[in-house]
C-alpha cells in the first residue's frame, strides 16, 4: 500500500549515545521506501550516528523521495530545497537525495538545482547506498550488529522479498523508475525475516510491488509463504502489495490452512468501471475482481479488504466514476485511499482530462463513500471475536487490522482473542476473553 505522501523518519531504536553523531532520515511515500529508510538507518547506525527527528540536531539529513504522483514529487523537491539553509548553516553537514524521485529526476538536474547536495541515490541503485556513504563518511567499523530492529513498533518489521515491478499499468511510474520486478532468494528473504523476529518483532510484512507475483527459482509464493509461517517467534504473517492477476488455488489453500497468515488483505482495484480498467491495463475487469474477493472470502471468513482507488483518470465519465462509487459498498472495503489522477507522462493522451474542480468533486464523494462504508464494515464486527496482537496493555491491531482498544489487555507483543463490544470512528472496543 501507498500511503498518503507524509514524511516521516525511521526509527533507529536503542538508547543514544550522547555525543554520537546524528542522521535525519526524511521518507515520503510507499512502504518500500519506509524499508529501504530502515536500511539506510541501519547503515549510519554502524557507523555510531543515532536518529533524530530534528533537522537542527543532525549531522546529516536523508531525504527518501516518492515521485509516485506530482505532489509527491513535489513535496520531496521542496523539502530539499528547504535544506539549503540548514547546509549553509552547517556546511560540513551531508545531504543524501535517495528514492524514485531522484531515479527519475537524475543525479545530474538534482545535483544542479541543488549545488549542496552530496550525494543522489535512485531508488534502482539503493544496494549502493552503502558506496554514497563510504564516500561521505568512510567505511563501517568491523563487527556491528547487522541485524538490528529498526521499527517504530517492535512488534511489527518489513522483509523485501522483490524489488520493481514488470507489469504496465498505464498511470504508473513504478517500472520506468524502479526497474523489472526482481526477486530475492527465499534464503535471504527467510533469514531478513528470522533476524528481525529474534531482534523481538512479532509480525512480518512481506513487501513487493506485485509480492504475490514472487517466484524464484521453483520457489513461489506460496511456498515462501509456508516457508515464512514456520519461523521461530512469528506470530502474525503479512504482505503488501497483491495484484489480482496473481492469486492462485495454491495461495487459496495457504490462507485456509494457515491462521497466522493475517485476515487483512490490501488488494488495490484502483476503478470500478470495466473501461477505466482496461485503459488502465490491469487485466482484470470488476466482475473478476468481486469474483476474487469473494473466493478470499470463502477461504478465509472475516477477510478484511483495503483497496486503492484513483479518480479522474483521462476519459473517465460520470458513469464510469458510479461504478467506482458502487464499487465501495459491494467489495465491502474496510478502508480506502483515494488518490487524484497525476500525469506521469508528458503523452498528451495521458494529461489530466477533467477539470480540477471536477477531480475535487469526485474525490470527496468517493471518500465520504468510503468514509461511510468504513463504518459499516467497522460496525459489522461488533459482537465477533478478533485476535489482538498488544501494542500496549489496551490497544493492540487485529488480524483484520483494525485498531482495538480493550479496557484491560495483554502484555505488549501478546495475543489476546477479544470480544468485539462497539466500535466508534476507526477503532473497535472490546475486552479480553
Ligand atoms: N496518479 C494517481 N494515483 C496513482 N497511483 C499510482 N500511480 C498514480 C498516478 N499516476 C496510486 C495507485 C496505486 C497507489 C500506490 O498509488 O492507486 O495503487
Ligand atoms: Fe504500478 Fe501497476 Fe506495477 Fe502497481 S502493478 S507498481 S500500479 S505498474
Amino acid at each position: 500500500m501507498q500511503k498518503p505522501e507524509t514524511s516521516k523518519s525511521a526509527d533507529l531504536g536503542g538508547g543514544a549515545a550522547p555525543s554520537s553523531k546524528r542522521v535525519c532520515i526524511l521518507t515520503f511515500g510507499c512502504q518500500m521506501n519506509e524499508a529501504d529508510s530502515e536500511g539506510i538507518a541501519a547503515a549510519f547506525r554502524r557507523r555510531g550516528y543515532t536518529l533524530t527527528d530534528e533537522l537542527k540536531k543532525a549531522d546529516a539529513v536523508v531525504v527518501n523521495t516518492c515521485t509516485v504522483r506530482q505532489k509527491a514529487e513535489d513535496k520531496a523537491i521542496s523539502q530539499i530545497g528547504r535544506l539549503r539553509v540548514w547546509k549553509e548553516k552547517k556546511p560540513e553537514g551531508k545531504v543524501f537525495v535517495v528514492g524514485c524521485a531522484a531515479q527519475k529526476l537524475g543525479e545530474k538536474y538534482l545535483k544542479g538545482r541543488f549545488d549542496f547536495v552530496n550525494e543522489v541515490v535512485g531508488a534502482r541503485a539503493i544496494e549502493r547506498f552503502e558506496d554514497s556513504l563510504i564516500r561521505q563518511l568512510g567505511p563501517a567499523p568491523e563487527g556491528e550488529a547487522q541485524h538490528q530492529n529498526l521499527y517504530r513498533s517492535p512488534q511489527t518489521a518489513y522483509t523485501t522479498i522483490m524489488r520493481g515491478c514488470s507489469l504496465k499499468c498505464s498511470y504508473c511510474i513504478v517500472p520506468a523508475v524502479r526497474g523489472p520486478a526482481v526477486c530475492l532468494s527465499p534464503k535471504a528473504v527467510l533469514e531478513d525475516a528470522a533476524a528481525k523476529l529474534k531482534a523481538g518483532a512479532k509480525e512480518i510484512v512481506l513487501l513487493g510491488q506485485t509480492v504475490n507475483s514472487y517466484k524464484y527459482g521453483k520457489t513461489t509464493f506460496s511456498e515462501l509463504l509456508r516457508k515464512a509461517l514456520r519461523l521461530p517467534g512469528l506470530e502474525r504473517l503479512r504482505f503488501m502489495s497483491p495484484h489480482p492477476l496473481y492469486y492462485d488455488a495454491a495461495f487459496m489453500k495457504v490462507l485456509e490452512e494457515e491462521p497466522k497468515l493475517a485476515r487483512h488483505m490490501h488488494l488495490p482495484v484502483q476503478s470500478g468501471s470495466d473501461r477505466i480498467l482496461k485503459a488502465m491495463r490491469r487485466g482484470y475487469t470488476r466482475g473478476q475482481y468481486l469474483d476474487l474477493l469473494a473466493r478470499l472470502r470463502k477461504a478465509a471468513p472475516g477477510l478484511a479488504v483495503s483497496t486503492d482507488f484513483i479518480v479522474g483518470y483521462p476519459g473517465e465519465t460520470r458513469k464510469d466514476f458510479q461504478d467506482t462509487l458502487k464499487l465501495v459498498r459491494e467489495g465491502g472495503f474496510s478502508l480506502a485511499y483515494c488518490f487524484k489522477y497525476s500525469p506521469r507522462t508528458d503523452r498528451p493522451e495521458m494529461a489530466a482530462d477533467i477539470s480540477e474542480k471536477e477531480m475535487e468533486a469526485r474525490l470527496e464523494e468517493l471518500l465520504s463513500a468510503v468514509k461511510e462504508n468504513s463504518r459499516l464494515v467497522l460496525n459489522g464486527r461488533i459482537g465477533k471475536i478478533v485476535e489482538v496482537l498488544f501494542e500496549t496493555e489496551n490497544y493492540g491491531r487485529s488480524s483484520e487490522n483494525f485498531a482495538v482498544r480493550v479496557k484491560a489487555g495483554g502484555a505488549p507483543g501478546s495475543l489476546s482473542k477479544v470480544l468485539v463490544e462497539s466500535a466508534e470512528k476507526n477503532t473497535l472496543n472490546g475486552n479480553t476473553q
